[in-house]
């Protein structure tokens, strides 16, 4: 099969990447990203060189460019994960999200939809991945299940919501076959800077203010990056036509306790004395229609398919600080831009 995997440069589509490259030498899988701040192909350079993978500049919001992938590639499947994703980007610039996660995604799907038609081209399936962030906010008790209606506040979440229900709309007008899941908050390797968990690793690390917005109330419900690959792998030859899956490890922390945890793990890690970490502590202004709390029921995934997450939040908290101490290298490039400069460069040549 010819696997079109979008937003592959990113923190999770890299671990997909590598995930169905590794696993499925029998497919061929295709890369296609635009490199935005947050796509670096170093996320992938373990298997950059490997046979089934190729990669493909490009942006999603041309129409034209997104077409001739198809065409050229003669794609069967897609996995859709490149977009903007980042919140207070999004309340800065929300125009940038329509473009990429509501415009974007039109265009993929109509470019599955004519391969779809083509009956030789035997077009399996469109995957879309979102967020539960589009059901909006929970008080202290509830869950969100795959039938909470939506509810988006922050622009990031009223654009993946829009694409949800563009790529459901084309499922039930032109029988494209889809399936969509909505995952909770990822935390791991290759994170982009910008979110919590890697921020503040980044800022113990060089003994910089934690900056925690509002009280640090705010509850999150955490999983590992390389869990939600392997969810999205079970989905992506489980699932049936039409249905959505929820992402969760039944993980909630509050931002402070999140934050005090790592506080932890790094004054061990740094040899530092215990209570350290914490002073660096810092309340800051609260994010503006900040979500108070999400919470996952992923009990359909877990009866119908058979995915658990494998690890415990503090396990996994700790093996992504040892794997940010240990990609110095990594972080310096990211925080610096250096790793835009030079793989623009690279693909400009070519
Ligand atoms: P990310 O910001 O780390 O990566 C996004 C990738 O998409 C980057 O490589 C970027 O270059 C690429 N991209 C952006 N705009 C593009 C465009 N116009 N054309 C082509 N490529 C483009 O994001 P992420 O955290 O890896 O999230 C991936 C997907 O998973 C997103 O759809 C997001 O909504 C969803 N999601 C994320 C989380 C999370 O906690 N990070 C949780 C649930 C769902
Ligand atoms: P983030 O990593 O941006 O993910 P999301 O907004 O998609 O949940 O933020 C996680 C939580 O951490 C969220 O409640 C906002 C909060 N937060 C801070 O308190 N300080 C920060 O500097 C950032 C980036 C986030």
């Amino acid at each position: 099969m010819n696997i079109l995997i979008t937003g592959g440069a990113g923190f999770i589509g890299s671990h997909v990447v590598r995930l169905f490259v590794n696993k499925y030498p029998q497919h061929r899988i295709f890369n296609l990203d635009k490199l935005s701040y947050a796509g670096n192909l170093a996320n992938l350079s373990d298997i950059e060189n490997k046979t089934n993978y190729t990669f493909i500049k490009g942006d999603i919001v041309d129409a034209a460019l997104v077409q001739k992938v198809f065409t050229d590639h003669q794609i069967q499947a897609v996995i859709h994960l490149a977009a903007e994703s980042h919140v207070d980007r999004s309340i800065s610039n929300p125009l940038e999200f329509v473009y990429t996660n509501v415009i974007g995604t039109v265009n993929l799907l109509n470019a599955a939809k004519e391969q779809h038609k083509n009956k030789e081209a035997s077009f399996h399936l469109f995957y879309h991945v979102s967020t539960d962030e589009v059901y909006g906010s929970l008080g202290e008790t509830g869950m969100f299940t795959e039938t909470t209606a939506y509810d988006p506040h922050s622009p990031y979440s009223a654009s993946k919501a829009s694409s949800d229900h563009f790529v459901r709309a084309y499922h039930d007008t032109y029988q494209l076959p889809c399936v969509l899941s909505n995952c909770s908050n990822n935390y791991g390797p290759y994170h982009f800077p910008e979110k919590l968990i890697p921020l503040c690793i980044n800022n113990i690390k060089n003994n910089k203010p934690l900056p925690i917005y509002g009280k640090g109330e705010n509850v999150r419900d955490w999983l590992f990056v390389e869990d939600h690959a392997r969810a999205i792998d079970v989905i992506f030859h489980q699932a049936k036509t039409g249905s959505t899956y929820n992402i969760g490890g039944h993980n909630e922390w509050t931002n402070i306790e999140v934050i005090r945890l790592l506080c932890r793990i790094m004054d061990t890690k740094l040899n530092r004395p215990k209570g350290t970490n914490e002073k660096l502590i810092t309340f800051v202004k609260d994010r503006a229609g900040h979500d108070l709390r999400y919470a996952i029921d992923s009990s359909k995934l877990q009866k119908e398919l058979g995915w658990q997450p494998s690890l415990q939040f503090e396990e996994g908290l700790a093996k992504t600080v040892d794997w940010y101490l240990a990609n110095e290298d990594w972080l310096t490039n990211v925080t610096s831009g250096t790793y835009q400069k030079y793989y623009q460069e690279q693909y400009t040549k070519r």
